[in-house]
């Protein structure tokens, strides 16, 4: 796990958290079957408002698109928390395993000119 030493407020923190335990959990139970070994990730990084959230396991990888893959209440939850955070959930192919990124990046506010 590494973490940067950045300070959010407390209801960053609690959907943080949440996200990590399901992610974590998703890892746990579904990339190391028939008692697999391996590595699961954590990785928090910050750069002034922006950060990026991952969680990545070199295990088996998610199911192809073909095998269908069934959104568990798991993902409903993810989502859900990464909208009230303003953050896009990518989902890549680790190579062996998965890597979910969470991503919040706060685009500049540029002052519109207003045409009267
Ligand atoms: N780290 C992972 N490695 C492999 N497959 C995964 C991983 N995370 C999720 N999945 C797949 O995505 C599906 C949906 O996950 P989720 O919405 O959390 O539902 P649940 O965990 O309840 O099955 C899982 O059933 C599993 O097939
Ligand atoms: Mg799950």
């Amino acid at each position: 796990m590494s973490v940067d030493a950045s300070v959010t407020d407390g209801n960053t923190s609690v959907s943080l958290g949440l996200i990590v335990t399901e992610l974590v959990i998703n890892a746990l139970k579904h990339a190391f079957p028939e008692n697999r070994s391996g590595k699961i990730v954590v990785d928090y990084r910050s750069h002034g408002p922006n950060w990026t959230l991952s969680i990545s396991d070199n295990g088996v990888g998610m199911p192809a698109p073909s095998e269908g893959v069934k959104p568990g209440l798991g993902t409903n939850i993810i989502e859900a928390l990464a909208k009230s955070l303003d953050s896009e959930i990518k989902v890549a192919s680790a190579n062996p395993g998965t890597a979910i990124s969470v991503v919040h990046a706060q685009l500049a506010v540029v002052p519109v000119a207003r045409i009267v």
